[in-house]
């Protein structure tokens, strides 16, 4: 079957998604599953070729309506509760202790994670809090989560989650904040809403200054799909976001040395942690 999309617009196609969001689509991998959705997309909005659509996109799209939808279809929304949990042991251990100890009471901590995906790292972040940390009976601690795909956003909102997400959760815990359903997991209704939610592009510098400044931010398992240029963009933009003293946790197969030198790499453990 002829697709809408060949070769050369797929090019187009990628080069536009990758300068708006850094998402970086590789013709091998990517071409099938692009041109698919661009031919459903195409039959909804009336358009006959790439052209049309691609036209759409870029310049009838006043709502963002149209990139949203591309969005939610190109991203790899993977994740789990309790993923990579030695840094959250770090976080609940070491910084927020050290944190606690330079800033001022009244402040609360700030703690983002961006991306979120669905929802299970900033909750693991909560679950943590409540499970390890002594701390939140002693001041205000925000836990926000941002995603491009406004998809996963809708679904961290509701609270409920697969047998698959919840694999890694210790049995405890599970019994404490979790619901059993037919099919799945309930977050009890006390901890669903303590994570403030937000559809948003980490390249959009307004969406990022709107956030505010944070003391902790999680960025795991996204800059694994951008190029160098992307990432380094990504860094300088937490660099801005994060306030002096706090840090910055990547995912495992990260590392912030390939990238730039602005923040001091900390090792605590096997946890690699980076202090601006
Ligand atoms: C594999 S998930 C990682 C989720 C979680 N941090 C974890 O490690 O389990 C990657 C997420 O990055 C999001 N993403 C990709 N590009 C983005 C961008 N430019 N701005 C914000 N989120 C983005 C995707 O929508 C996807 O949900």
């Amino acid at each position: 079957m002829a697709y809408l999309l060949n070769d050369e617009s797929f090019h187009k196609m990628t080069d536009y998604i990758y300068r708006k969001t850094g998402i970086f689509l590789e013709v091998d991998k990517h071409f099938d599953k692009l041109a698919k959705y661009i031919d459903a997309r195409a039959k909804v909005i009336n358009a006959d070729s790439f052209r049309k659509y691609f036209y759409t996109l870029r310049f009838e799209d006043k709502d963002g309506t149209e990139f949203q939808e591309l969005m939610n279809a190109v991203t790899v929304n993977e994740t789990y509760f309790y993923r990579e949990k030695e840094q959250f042991e770090v976080l609940v251990d070491r910084i927020l202790p050290e944190l606690h100890a330079v800033k001022s009471r009244t402040a609360p901590i700030r703690i983002l994670c961006a991306p979120c995906s669905t929802g299970e790292e900033p909750y693991s972040v909560i679950l943590h809090l409540l499970e390890e940390a002594r701390l939140i009976e002693e001041r205000d601690i925000e836990v926000v989560g941002i995603d491009i795909d406004s998809t996963v956003i809708a679904k961290a909102k509701l609270g409920k989650y697969s047998e698959r997400s919840i694999h890694a959760i210790p049995a405890g815990a599970l019994a404490k904040y979790f619901k059993k359903r037919t099919l799945g997991f309930d977050l009890i209704d006390d901890l669903v809403g303590t994570v403030d939610f937000k559809v948003a592009n980490i390249f959009d510098k307004t969406q990022m200054r709107q956030l505010g400044k944070f003391d902790v931010i999680f960025s795991r398992n996204m800059l694994i799909y951008f190029d160098d240029a992307s990432r380094k963009e990504v860094v300088m933009t937490f660099y801005d976001m994060v306030n002096v003293g706090g840090y910055v946790l990547l995912g495992h197969a990260e590392y912030m040395s390939r990238i730039t030198s602005v923040f001091k790499a900390k090792k605590i453990d096997s946890t690699l942690i980076y202090q601006k």
